[in-house]
């Protein structure tokens, strides 16, 4: 099976704010995006990369990923879904079997995760990383509570999230805008999605703070080297 995997970086991080993208900063010397990379293919099961990103910035991505089984840089689009559908069709004229969708803002996807979602494509067109919520949930609308949200049987996805590739394909040439993911196009195309266990190490950097926060904790001892 030829396993391609999209590098996810055409975003612009605005959450966290500051002039450079967080899948550029530096991360104990490295930027985000390198770590992500070779997180992707430690576990051995990708043959490719296929990074997206803002058109301005394919060459010093290509630059970062220098070294690495990677496809020059292709560029997204202004939501996360339109970048996807870049990405797949830059792969469509020499496709995989299947695909993974990653976040480049994801370093620290922990060994074995990629081998338990493509393993589980044998037996699904998608398999996704999700944790349980643990905490409690409320619904709210201006600092007030309106109810709690019953959490049995909900869960956090994460990525990578791995597909048949031609299947993803098609479901993003039809699909409207506004999916929040990709299994969500399965979802609601009626495809079964089958969930593999998350990590707790496997966060997004979102928010001011977490960068420094991942550094200064144990979770760069997760890094490939
Ligand atoms: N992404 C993308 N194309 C977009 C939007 C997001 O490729 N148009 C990528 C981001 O680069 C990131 C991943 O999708 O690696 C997850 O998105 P998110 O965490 O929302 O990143 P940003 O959109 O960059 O951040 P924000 O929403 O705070 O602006
Ligand atoms: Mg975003």
């Amino acid at each position: 099976m030829r396993v391609a995997a999209l590098l996810m970086a055409a975003g612009r991080g605005e959450r966290l704010g500051g002039a450079e993208p967080k899948q550029f900063l530096p991360l104990l010397g490295r930027p985000v995006l390198r770590h992500a990379a070779e997180a992707l293919l430690r576990d051995g099961c990708v043959d490719l990369l296929q990074p997206v990103c803002a058109e301005a910035e394919r060459g010093r991505v290509d630059a970062m990923l220098q070294g690495l089984p990677a496809r020059p840089a292709v560029t997204g689009g202004a939501t996360r879904q339109a970048s996807v559908h870049a990405g797949l069709e830059a792969l469509a004229g020499d496709a995989p079997e299947l695909v993974l969708v990653h976040d480049a803002a994801r370093p620290f996807l922990p060994p074995g995760m990629v081998d338990a979602v493509v393993a589980t494509l044998s037996e699904a067109e998608g398999a996704i990383p999700a944790q349980p919520v643990a905490d409690t949930l409320k619904q709210a609308e201006e600092g007030t509570i309106l109810r709690t949200v019953q959490r049995d049987g909900l869960f956090r996805a994460q990525t990578p999230q791995g597909f048949r590739f031609p299947l993803l394909l098609a479901l993003h040439r039809q699909a409207a805008p506004g999916a929040t993911d990709d299994a969500a196009l399965l979802e609601a195309a009626g495809h079964a999605v089958r969930l593999v266990p998350g990590s707790e190490a496997n966060v997004k950097i979102t928010l001011p703070g977490d960068l420094e926060r991942m550094e200064a904790s144990m979770l760069p001892q997760m890094l490939p080297r």
